[in-house]
């Protein structure tokens, strides 16, 4: 059977991950497709400076994009550039050439996924983008395949592999959060400029992704409440464990009676639940169905290989389409909001939550603080003090009944208001057990 070919743009840990597989496990690839999946263009800025996979056959290697998505024997671009700019260029050129595209490119398909997708449907050409979310969790084919006859009520997840590495290794060792960073940054763990993994911008891409294929809704990324985890200590760890639970970035999109809640935030969740023993840089993604209720899926959420495998499988499955035929192709973002599923805002959530206080120690605190609590209508729980020395910056913790994220807002900004606090009350919603 004749062999399909495969052009790829970008050659940096994903192209080059996507690369040594393809060149290395090419026999078992055309064994299980039926045919060969041949790599006919690689590009890359600094194409000349690349280590290649030995096994690579002979291919044109260029730094200019448009060779290859001008390339007449190419049949599939492998857009793996990353960012907004060219990569859609790359993108857009390659479906007005009718050649299908594969892209592990979050931050493009969050804001442009819609509009990319339709006008490669109007191409007819195919379009996957499997390793955008989750590097080696195979997400997408699960929520467009494999549970796609089920409605989906909740999915949760935890989406970012170097937030996650820095929550565990604090809690594991103690580290405040910069230590902990920083050396997160010497091991290549996390980017010299980390606000877009630490901040929880990066993990608000996936949530859009995911929530829009989970629920069919329109998802714009600035729908998603989002928080990130600088304002985590050791200490909430400590009195997280007091309370049997952790804290983890949790990406959550929600289904209520009025809406979707969508939010990317730190919260304790039950050391029981099985998200809870997510640990280092691995990512996970928690679903719950109306039908088939909960499934899990669990896996290395970057890197070069577990990132490249998700490429080469998309490129397989294009491939084998190509070869096939083409099914009607339909768009898994939605093109208009859906009732039931719109995004309705954080304010409305309910939820049980955590306050931690950072004191100038002095007597009435509690009362005051419990005062304003009571104004509010909002439930105390329990009080956590654990002992320490230092009464000019005492942490102490109250948790609350569940009351909605508006109140616990309200109350927030006015004890902001009291000379004894240290710094702002840090307020985490408490998961249930999932
Ligand atoms: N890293 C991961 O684990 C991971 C996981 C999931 C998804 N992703 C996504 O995968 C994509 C790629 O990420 P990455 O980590 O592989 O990035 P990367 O290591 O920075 O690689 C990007 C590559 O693109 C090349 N490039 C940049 N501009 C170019 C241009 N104008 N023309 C040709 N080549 C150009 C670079 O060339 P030179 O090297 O020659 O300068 C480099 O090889 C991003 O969308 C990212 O979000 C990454």
């Amino acid at each position: 059977m004749q062999q399909v070919n495969v052009g790829i743009v970008g050659l940096g840990n994903v192209g080059l991950g996507a690369l040594t597989i393809l060149a290395e496990n090419a026999d078992q690839i055309a064994l299980k497709l039926g045919f060969r999946l041949n790599v006919a263009a690689i590009c890359s800025r600094n194409v000349e400076s690349k280590t290649l996979p030995p096994s690579l056959g002979p291919v044109l290697k260029t730094n200019h994009w448009r060779d290859v998505v001008c390339h007449s024997e190419v049949d599939i671009v492998a857009e793996l550039v990353g960012g907004t700019v060219v990569a859609k260029e790359i993108i857009d050129a390659a479906t007005v050439a009718r050649k299908s595209v594969v892209t592990a490119n979050k931050e493009l398909m969050a804001l442009c996924g819609c509009e990319i997708w339709e006008r490669a449907i109007q191409a007819g050409i195919n379009l996957a983008m499997e390793a955008s979310v989750c590097g080696g969790i195979p997400i997408h084919a699960v929520l467009r395949e494999g549970i796609s006859g089920d409605r989906v009520t909740a999915l949760f997840g935890i989406l970012n592999g170097t937030s996650n590495y820095i929550l565990t290794e604090i809690e594991r060792r103690g580290g405040s959060f910069e230590s902990i960073l920083n050396e997160a940054q010497k091991l290549g763990y996390a980017e010299a400029d980390p606000s877009a993994d630490v901040d929880g911008f990066d993990a608000r891409s996936k949530l859009a992704i995911l929530a829009a294929l989970a629920f069919g809704e329109k998802i714009t990324p600035s729908d998603i409440y989002t928080e990130g985890i600088r304002r985590i200590m050791p200490v909430d760890f400590q009195y997280a464990h007091q309370l049997s639970h952790t804290i983890r970035l949790i990406c959550a999109a929600r289904q209520t009676p009025s809406g979707l809640i969508l939010s990317v935030r730190p919260a304790l969740l039950p050391q029981s639940t099985i998200l809870a023993g997510v640990q280092g840089a691995y990512n996970a993604v928690w679903v719950r169905g109306m039908y088939g209720e909960d499934t899990f899926y669990y896996g290395r959420g970057a890197g070069s290989s577990p990132t490249g495998v998700a490429v080469v499988s998309d490129l397989m499955r294009v491939a084998r389409e190509i070869r096939a035929g083409s099914p009607e192709r339909v768009s898994p973002f939605a093109h208009e909001r859906l009732g039931e599923y719109q995004p309705i805002p954080i304010t409305l959530q309910k939820s049980a939550y955590y306050l931690r206080f950072r004191v100038e120690d002095r007597p009435g605190i509690i009362a005051r603080l419990a005062t304003v609590l009571a104004s509010k209508h909002i439930s105390i729980d329990s009080v956590l003090q654990i002992q320490t020395e230092n009464w000019r910056d005492l942490p102490f913790v109250i948790t609350v009944e569940p009351t909605t994220e508006e109140s616990i807002r309200e109350a927030i900004a006015e004890m902001a208001a009291h000379d004894y606090l240290v710094e702002p009350p840090l307020a985490m919603p408490m998961e249930k057990p999932l």
